[in-house]
C-alpha cells in the first residue's frame, strides 16, 4: 500500500473514532465542550457518516433529531437531551416549553437530503425510512406554511440559518435594538478563541431576538409579522428546494404520497427570482421588513448548485473567489470589505458546505470544480485535522476540534478522492 492510501485509512479510522467518541446515545454532539448538545443539521450530516460503517446507527441519528418535532410540525435547531452549562444560552433561556426542551427556531433541513443518502446506502433500511417520511414531510409543510413569504424561505434568526454571523444578515441585525437587555455570561469563548467566533454586539442581538421569540411564546406568525429579524436567506431556500426534491424522490422509492410537494417547489423556484440580486449578479439575503438586499456575495447563493439553480454568473464569481483562496468556498466574498478569514462565517470555509455544493457541482456537469472543490477540502483535513472550520487562504483549523461534520464529511466525500 503506498503512503497516500495508508494516511487515507488512518483519517478514516479516526473520523469513525470521532463519530463514536461524540456520540451520546442515540445522538451525536457537534464536539465536545463547545457544542454539548443535539443540533439539527449537524445531526442529519452525522447520519450520513455513520451510514458509511453503522447504517442501523445512522438511522437512529434521524429518529432521535424528529423525536424533538413540534406539535407544528418544526424541527428544533437544537435539542437539549441532558442539561449542561458549558452551554449558553441553554433551556432555561430558550423555554420552549416541550416535553424534550429545544430551541424555539428550526435550522436548514439538510435531513431528507441525508436520509435519502443513507437509504441508498443500504436499502433494506426500507422500513425506518418509511416510519421518518412521514415527519420530514410535516417539518417541510411547516416550513412552506411558515417561513415561507413571496416564495421566499425566510429566517427568522440568524441561528437558523446556521451560518450565524455571516456579513448577509449585517443589514437586518443593524436595526435590533439592544438596549436592556439582561447581563449574560458567554460560554463559547470559553472554549474558543474569541477572534473565531461572533462579537458581544452580534451576541446582544442573538439574545434580543431570541428574548422576542419566547415572549411571543414562541407562535410562528408573531415572530414572523412582528419580529426584530426577517431576512430571506437563499441559504435555506435552496437547501429547502433540494431536500423537496430528495423528499419527493424518496417517496417514490417507498410508495409514499408525496403529491403536495410539486406545488412547493413551484412556489419556491418561482420565488428563488426574487433573491436574485442584479447588481451584484447573485442570489442576495433580503431584509423582508424593507425589501432591501444585503448586497453581500455569501456561500448561501453558491448553494444554488445543489438545487439545479446554478447560473454563469454564480461560475464566474465560484472562479473568482477561487483564485483569492487556497481551500474550498469562503463563506464571504474574499474581496468584500466584510471578510474576515477567522472569524466563524465572516470568510472561513465549512468542509461539509463544500460537499453539499459539490453535490450540485457534479450533478450540473461541472465535475472539474466539483473534483477541485473535493481536492482543497480534502488538502485542508489532511494537513491540519477535523476542525469545525478552516482559514480559507493559509487552512489555519478554526473554531472546535474533533468535529462531527468533519469527519462524516471525510468518510463520505473528501476521504473518497479518485486522484
Ligand atoms: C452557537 O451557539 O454558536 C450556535 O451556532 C447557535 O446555533
Amino acid at each position: 500500500m503506498n503512503a497516500m492510501a495508508d494516511a487515507t485509512k488512518e483519517l478514516d479510522a479516526r473520523a469513525q473514532a470521532i463519530l463514536c467518541g461524540n456520540d451520546r446515545g442515540g445522538y451525536t454532539v457537534p464536539t465536545a465542550g463547545l457544542y454539548p448538545y443535539q443540533w439539527n443539521w449537524d445531526s442529519a450530516l452525522a447520519a450520513w457518516g455513520f451510514s458509511t460503517f453503522d447504517v442501523d446507527r445512522a438511522w437512529t441519528e434521524l429518529e432521535t433529531l424528529c423525536s424533538g418535532q413540534w406539535d407544528s410540525g418544526m424541527v428544533p435547531h437544537i435539542l437539549f437531551h441532558k442539561t449542561d452549562p458549558g452551554y449558553f444560552p441553554g433551556p432555561d433561556v430558550w423555554q420552549s416549553g416541550t416535553a424534550l426542551p429545544s430551541s424555539g427556531i428550526t435550522q436548514p433541513p439538510v435531513a431528507a437530503s441525508m436520509a435519502r443518502l443513507v437509504l441508498e446506502a443500504d436499502p433494506s433500511f426500507a422500513d425506518r425510512a418509511r416510519a421518518l417520511f412521514p415527519k420530514l414531510l410535516a417539518w417541510h409543510r411547516w416550513f412552506m406554511q411558515h417561513r415561507v413569504r413571496d416564495g421566499m424561505t425566510c429566517v427568522t434568526h440568524p441561528w437558523e440559518s446556521g451560518r450565524d454571523n455571516c456579513p448577509d444578515w449585517d443589514i437586518g441585525m443593524n436595526g435590533v435594538d439592544v438596549t436592556g437587555i439582561p447581563p449574560y455570561e458567554r460560554r463559547d469563548t470559553s472554549h474558543v478563541d474569541a477572534s473565531m467566533r461572533p462579537t458581544k454586539l452580534e451576541y446582544d442581538r442573538y439574545l434580543t431576538i431570541l428574548g422576542f421569540g419566547r415572549g411571543a411564546g414562541w407562535d410562528a406568525e408573531t415572530i414572523m409579522a412582528d419580529g426584530p429579524f426577517l431576512m430571506a436567506d437563499p441559504g435555506m431556500h435552496f437547501i429547502l428546494i433540494r431536500a423537496n426534491d430528495d423528499l419527493a424522490a424518496m417517496a417514490a422509492e417507498l410508495g409514499e404520497d408525496a403529491s403536495d410537494i410539486a406545488d412547493w417547489q413551484t412556489v419556491l423556484r418561482n420565488g428563488a427570482e426574487g433573491m436574485w440580486n442584479a447588481e451584484i449578479a447573485a442570489y442576495d439575503a433580503r431584509d423582508m421588513r424593507t425589501g432591501q438586499f444585503a448586497n453581500v456575495l455569501g456561500s448561501g447563493a453558491f448553494t444554488a448548485y445543489i438545487a439545479g439553480a446554478g447560473k454563469p454568473e454564480l461560475d464566474a464569481h465560484l472562479e473568482r473567489c477561487w483564485d483569492k483562496v487556497r481551500y474550498g468556498i469562503p463563506s464571504s466574498d474574499p474581496d468584500g470589505p466584510y471578510f474576515e478569514q477567522k472569524r466563524y462565517w465572516r470568510g472561513p470555509m465549512w468542509p461539509f458546505l463544500n460537499a453539499l455544493i459539490a453535490i450540485g457541482l457534479k450533478e450540473s456537469g461541472r465535475t472539474e470544480q466539483a473534483e477541485r472543490l473535493r481536492h482543497e477540502t480534502a488538502e485542508a483535513i489532511r494537513q491540519k485535522g477535523f476542525a469545525e472550520y478552516f482559514d480559507p487562504l493559509d487552512g489555519t483549523p478554526c473554531g472546535g476540534q474533533d468535529f462531527t461534520w468533519t469527519a462524516a464529511i471525510w468518510l463520505t466525500w473528501a476521504g473518497q478522492e479518485t486522484t
